[in-house]
């Protein structure tokens, strides 16, 4: 339980077509109704597909949209196949999560990763930007070695960092159920302030209605990054709810 302002970023991933966007009704409701709204900042990061039609869906609420990616260069050219933080802007993005270690496993390095935030943060795009060790980086303590290298690159000649949020989502805890000890999370959140001045620090990985009480007790977390949990509007709510219960 807390009375601190904290984000719900839903990453809905490879997930969800038109018919999903329904869902959407119960969440609008809550929020709606629920006390505590202003201490709370739910964004919802769809598909590209979904960013426009959510983004009407979700007009007036105060309940907001964001990608999932967006290529490094902010002018349009002949890039087969990818979209640019301007046309997610143009579509209604108000958000673009960077970083997710899921592209990184595809090949975006922390130089790559660098040259979209500039990119996005040009477009006014608000970036999510993620960080997160291996669990071989992890076995191996270097923990700390892989963020700061992540941290420094990635916000490389970035000056104005109002617009941005870390998500630290440590790989092995993402999609298996497991999260960090709250003594671990604690102190590697607290690493990564330090590193960066006024930034806010969220946390992803397996976050859900079981563990969020524990995740809570923490008490320099942010806001959560919600993968799987989050397409279920019920549990999505529920984190939302005994958060602050
Ligand atoms: P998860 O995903 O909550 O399903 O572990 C989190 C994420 O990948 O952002």
């Amino acid at each position: 339980m807390t009375n601190k302002y904290m984000y719900f970023i839903a990453n809905w991933k490879m997930f969800g077509g038109k018919n999903s966007l329904n869902s959407l009704d119960k969440v609008i409701k809550f929020f709606k109704s629920f006390k505590k709204k202003n201490f709370i900042k739910i964004i919802y990061c769809p598909p590209n597909t979904l960013i426009n039609p959510m983004s009407h869906k979700l007009k007036n609420t105060r309940i907001f949209v964001g990608s999932q990616n967006c290529h490094e260069n902010e002018k349009s050219g002949p890039f087969t196949g990818f979209v640019n933080s301007a046309m997610l802007k143009d579509a209604g993005a108000k958000y673009v999560i960077l970083g997710h270690s899921e592209v990184r496993q595809s090949g975006d390095s922390n130089k790559l990763i660098n040259q979209k935030i500039k990119s996005a943060t040009k477009s006014g795009l608000s970036v999510i930007f993620c960080i997160g060790e291996t669990i071989q980086e992890k076995r191996k303590r270097m923990t700390k070695k892989v963020l700061d290298q992540q941290i420094k690159i990635g916000l490389r000649k970035i000056g104005n960092r109002k617009n941005i949020l870390i998500a630290y989502e440590p790989v092995w805890a993402i999609g298996s159920g497991i999260i960090p000890k709250p003594s671990d999370l604690f102190q590697t959140i607290n690493f990564i302030k330090k590193k960066v001045k006024n930034i806010k620090v969220l946390y992803g990985g397996s976050v859900s209605s079981k563990n969020i009480d524990q995740l809570n007790s923490i008490n320099n977390i942010d806001g959560y990054l919600i993968g799987g949990a989050s397409q279920d509007s019920k549990k999505f709510i529920d984190i939302i709810k005994k958060t602050y219960n």
